[in-house]
């Protein structure tokens, strides 16, 4: 039976999570599908693996830059780091901003940030254990994030968990913590740290990686202060790795079975149930593009101008893909998932090391705490933007 269809109703994923029967009833049924929206033009839903993936990988076709990725910018002369947020680019443009970014993402890098990341996660859980029961959200899969970043940003942890506690997604649930106003304020005070940054570090550089992202040179070209600004700004939005922590945690949680055996062998396990959590959790329910010209996909014609959402959550869900999609089985292998993107030119440029915080947050947790249990009900954020549980009591 054909489930009623509304895959963006934050009502709906604050109470249930993603909404998998509809994802579904849609590939087998739908797979490109002219979804209404309440207010708002509607959009085609993608939720197949290879049309997420075809579409992705057409830039040319389906743009990040028109109309910007995010499902609520639609206004095509004006939305939210309109040509500033790598995200949001397209072409030379974008070819060009990458690669001065993608030098700080190189296994280098990561050998270096590796150990780092082992130390600040131990602190931070020793920090936690010490209260006995407590958010595993907020007091753990916040805090790991913001001393990542804090870290590639030579700048202090206390500073960076200040900021990212601004992001206005994670306050979906709570009208009280701030107006749109202070919302607007707390941008303008990301804006002005991210270029005191690049001020400090262009003036005196140290061994990080703001300083090289700032100093360094490719082919004769590099990042401006601005452009170095608004991808500060960019990354103290992103959600998802600790959005999979707290996800991942609770998949563990529900699936016993799936603990003990990652339990029995953490270091043997922990990479692909790393991967296994991305895929079965979805973090980032979905992207957007616009179809820059008119295009056929199954039969479905998508005209110039329609925005073209991507389900990976879906995706990675798709039976044709996926032996047994709705089994959470931290051995998968291989689990060619979609969590960050569909292999095109915007894939994300900081998986591996998203894989590594997580990976490393759980060997350290699992270790440091190994009877950590849940201590009551989960809330889910209000937000079409992440699939997000924003509050989870634990006891340590
Ligand atoms: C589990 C954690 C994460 C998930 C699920 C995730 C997911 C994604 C996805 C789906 C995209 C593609 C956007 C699109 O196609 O429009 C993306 C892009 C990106 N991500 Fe991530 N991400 C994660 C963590 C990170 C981290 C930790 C960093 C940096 C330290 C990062 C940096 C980026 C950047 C720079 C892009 C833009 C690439 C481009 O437009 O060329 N991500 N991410």
């Amino acid at each position: 039976m054909k489930p009623e269809i509304n895959l963006i109703d934050v009502e709906y994923l604050a109470k249930h999570g993603h909404p998998w029967d509809q994802y579904e009833w849609l590939r087998a049924n739908a797979p490109v599908f002219w979804h209404e929206e309440e207010n708002g033009p509607g959009f085609w839903a993608i939720t197949k693996y290879v049309d997420l993936c075809a579409v992705s990988q057409n830039p040319k076709v389906f743009s990040s830059s028109v109309t910007g990725p995010l499902i609520q910018d639609r206004d095509p002369s004006f939305f939210f780091g309109k040509d500033s947020m790598v995200f949001a680019m397209d072409g030379p443009q974008h070819e060009r901003y990458r690669k001065l970014l993608a030098r700080g993402f190189t296994p280098e890098t990561l050998a270096v940030l590796r150990p780092r990341i082992r130390e600040i996660a131990i602190e931070i859980l020793t920090e936690a254990r010490q209260k006995g029961t407590g958010d595993f959200v907020s007091e753990i899969a916040l805090r790991l994030p913001a001393g990542l970043i804090a870290e590639m940003m030579g700048m202090p942890r206390q500073e960076l968990e200040h900021l990212t506690d601004l992001v206005p997604s994670r306050h979906a649930n709570d009208d009280t913590v701030a107006s749109p106003d202070e919302m607007m304020s707390s941008f303008m005070e990301q804006l002005t740290y991210g270029q005191s940054i690049a001020e400090i570090k262009h003036k005196s550089p140290e061994n990080d990686l703001a300083s090289f992202w700032v100093n360094s040179e490719v082919d004769g070209d590099r990042l401006t202060a601005e452009e170095f600004t608004w991808f500060f700004v960019f990354l103290l939005m992103e959600e998802g790795a600790r959005v999979a922590m707290a996800s991942g945690l609770q998949l563990l949680f529900d699936h016993p079975d799936q603990l003990k055996i990652l339990m029995s062998d953490i270091d043997g396990h922990i990479e692909t149930a790393v991967d296994e959590i991305l895929r079965f959790s979805g973090p980032v329910p979905c992207f957007k593009r616009t179809a820059v010209e008119d295009v056929t996909m199954r039969g479905q014609n998508i005209k110039a101008g329609d925005s073209v959402m991507l389900f990976y959550a879906s995706a990675n869900r798709d039976e044709d893909i996926f032996e047994n999609p709705n089994t959470f089985d931290i051995t998968r292998n291989p689990n060619p998932h979609v969590t960050f993107g569909g292999f095109g030119p915007h894939e994300c440029l900081g998986k591996h090391v998203a894989r590594v915080e997580i990976a490393v947050m759980f060997k350290e947790l699992l270790t440091m705490m190994p009877n950590i249990t849940s201590n009551g009900e989960i809330e889910r954020a209000k937000t079409n933007l992440v699939a997000a549980i924003s509050y989870m009591p634990v006891k340590y």
